[in-house]
């Protein structure tokens, strides 16, 4: 296997997750002293200088976003961690949360002192009970350390939905309430959490701080593809000989992903495609497998980055049959909020079912590229990603 670009899961196997004095020894929390040392601006200054953008699907500009918050006056503000992680075959935020969750903490510490917020939640998915437990030792160990300072940092739990992974959604739901998306603007930076500016981040984004503020945004912005610079951290499934998480530099191309890191095709078959970002994420063919997995690369050629799954098919995989899982997949998770999700995506399960069973028509496949189409709410963004016609 080629070697790895280690930068968010630096001590992974290198330290006890469960004891903080191991994460101190490898020089933790010395970020945190640093980003405190700094002024805010400053800081939230090096943060956008060092290029990093949001690891949750958005890649949104992490700095650019802090700022917003900073620059919002309120009598408190949240620091939220996003760690929902529903996209089917992701599995890298579980990863980084069970071998370095200090890692995490720190990180939205620094973002909290950057905002000026006082409290941070962890939104983990209902999933990862036992991530919840690893989560609020490592809380319990950096509270009797003193190393947060006055940051204070919660664990939510969710309760199995998909949408909870939208920010608007996840924030619904750590309110109490029933997690559907909020419609936008206003954003969460501004007025999220209880009606108060809230900062939502990605863990793997989170994860990225403490090396960023050690040793430079200059020093992360020269990693990876210019754009979408550092490293990403990826998860492999699918039909090749290597199930499982890397992290490279974002120049990395989806060639090189598969073969020089997930061992290439299992069982010697032939490549078919391959579905980047998740279930929402197109099918990318063996002739654009030299795009790089950077963000701007990826939307470039009609795909997604999103949470960096990365599911391989080989030529036995039967494609109808995969899209009919997918919508399955969209139909039972549609939250319901917005009537063409909500229907939508039933009579899309249902054409694809018919398709499958090779009672599919030419009439049906125009009402599904243009059922495909229909969100004109855009709320979440499941359904569709870029502004469409309405009918
Ligand atoms: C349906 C849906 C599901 C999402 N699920 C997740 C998720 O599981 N984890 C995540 O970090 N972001 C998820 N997002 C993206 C978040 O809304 C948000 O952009 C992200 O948490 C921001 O953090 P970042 O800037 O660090 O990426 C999802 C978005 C949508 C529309």
């Amino acid at each position: 296997m080629a070697e790895e670009m280690r930068i968010v899961l630096r001590n992974y196997g290198k330290i006890d997750p469960l004891n903080i004095d191991e994460y101190i020894n490898a020089g933790g929390y010395k970020s945190l002293e640093k980003a405190r040392s700094m002024s805010q601006p400053d800081l939230i200054e090096e943060v956008k200088k060092s290029g990093l953008r949001g690891r949750g699907g958005a890649g949104f500009n992490t700095g650019t976003k802090w700022g917003f918050s900073y620059n919002t006056k309120a009598d408190q503000k949240y620091v939220v961690c996003n760690a929902d992680e529903g996209e089917p075959g992701t599995y890298k935020d579980r990863i980084i949360m069970e071998n370095d969750p200090q890692s995490l903490l720190e990180g939205m510490a620094i973002c909290g002192y950057a905002i000026g917020s006082d409290k941070g939640y962890i939104y983990c998915r209902g999933e990862y009970p036992y991530v919840v437990e690893i989560l609020n030792k490592a809380i319990e160990q950096a509270k009797a350390k003193g190393v947060l300072g006055d940051f204070d940092i919660e664990v939510r739990m969710g309760a199995g939905a998909y949408v909870c992974g939208e920010e608007s959604a996840l924030i619904e739901s750590i309110e109490g309430s029933r997690g559907e998306p909020r419609f936008k603007p206003p954003f969460p930076p501004v007025i999220g959490l209880w009606g108060k500016p809230t900062i939502v981040n990605n863990v793997e984004t989170f994860a990225n701080l403490p090396a960023i503020i050690e040793k430079g945004a200059d020093w992360y912005a020269g990693i990876g593809a210019s754009a979408y610079p550092g490293t990403k951290v990826l998860t492999l499934t699918g039909d090749i000989n290597n199930r499982m998480v890397i992290e490279v530099p974002t120049d990395t191309t989806i060639r090189e992903v598969i073969f020089n890191y997930g061992g290439g095709m299992a069982g010697g078959k032939k490549f078919k495609a391959v579905q980047i970002g998740g279930t929402s994420g197109g099918f990318i063919p063996e002739a654009l497998l030299d795009t790089q997995i950077d963000f701007n690369s990826m939307g470039a050629i009609g795909a997604t980055l999103g949470s960096g799954a990365v599911f391989v098919m080989d030529e036995t995989r039967d494609m109808v049959d995969v899209v009919e899982k997918i919508t399955k997949f969209f139909e039972h998770e549609s939250c319901g909020k917005c009537t063409p999700c909500r229907e939508g995506t039933k009579r899309m399960h249902e054409m694809l079912k018919r398709f499958k069973a090779g009672q599919g028509n030419s009439d049906e496949m125009a009402r599904m590229e243009r059922l495909v189409r229909l969100c004109p709410q855009h709320a979440c963004a499941v359904w569709v990603r870029q502004p469409q016609p309405r009918y």
